[in-house]
């Protein structure tokens, strides 16, 4: 009996080492394939949404240069991302720790632990979230282009005087000022209810 518990025990436990292993695999793996379908959806729909929002600031800065922008910048652009998130069944919106809009100040410490690791060395890659049964996606924004100076960038030097004045008007706590072209911006969020397992 004692020789059998010796030669057993150790089988008894590398199989249950096995087993446990092996599940945690399988679950790993199961998450893997619901990521990688959050990802592309992440990706697909902030891209789409990118392009809208520049098509139509480009649109307005033909028409009526940066003022006319603005405007579509701080009132169409939550209700087109408002209809995007419908479409695609999820809550888009941006987020900066140095935010224009008081609103797209991060919320939750997930939001600023996205936004800081974007910012430094550890990765620009996005990144997916999971709060109980909300499912977070983060892709950075960068300044990508001249464009976006003539809001974001130096006063006097890129935008201009009546533009500024505009956006201290609207807001006064204004912190998205003093970018260069290339400089990490902000976030992405889109935000995915997943559905209970059962
Ligand atoms: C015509 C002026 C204008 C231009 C050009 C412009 N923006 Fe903005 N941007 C704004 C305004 C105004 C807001 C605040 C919108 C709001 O009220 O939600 C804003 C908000 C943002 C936000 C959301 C976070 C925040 O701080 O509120 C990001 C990210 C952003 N801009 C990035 C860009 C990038 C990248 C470009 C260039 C591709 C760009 N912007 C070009 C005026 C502009």
């Amino acid at each position: 009996m004692r020789l059998l518990s010796k030669s057993i025990l150790p089988l008894l436990a590398s199989l249950l080492l096995f087993s446990a292993c092996h599940n945690k695999r399988k679950s790993a793996d199961a998450i893997s394939a619901e990521d990688s379908v959050y990802m592309k959806k992440g990706d697909q729909v902030t891209k789409m949404a990118q392009a809208v929002l520049l098509s139509r600031v480009a649109m307005a800065m033909k028409e009526g240069g940066p003022p006319k922008a603005i405007n579509v910048c701080s009132v169409e652009a939550e209700s087109l991302l408002d209809s995007l998130s419908k479409e695609h069944e999820c809550s888009i919106s941006r987020i900066s720790l140095k935010n224009r809009n008081p609103k797209a100040y991060p919320a939750s410490r997930q939001e600023k632990e996205a936004l800081l690791a974007f910012d430094g060395q550890s990765g620009k890659q996005p990144r997916l979230v999971r709060k109980g049964h909300e499912l977070q996606y983060f892709k950075p924004i960068y300044i990508a282009m001249p464009a976006c100076l003539k809001c974001h960038g130096t006063e006097g030097a890129d935008i201009e005087q009546a533009t500024l004045r505009l956006i201290k008007e609207k807001y006064p706590k204004d912190r998205a000022r003093g970018y260069e072209n290339g400089d990490f911006r902000g976030a992405w969020k889109l935000s995915f209810q997943l559905s209970p397992k059962q």
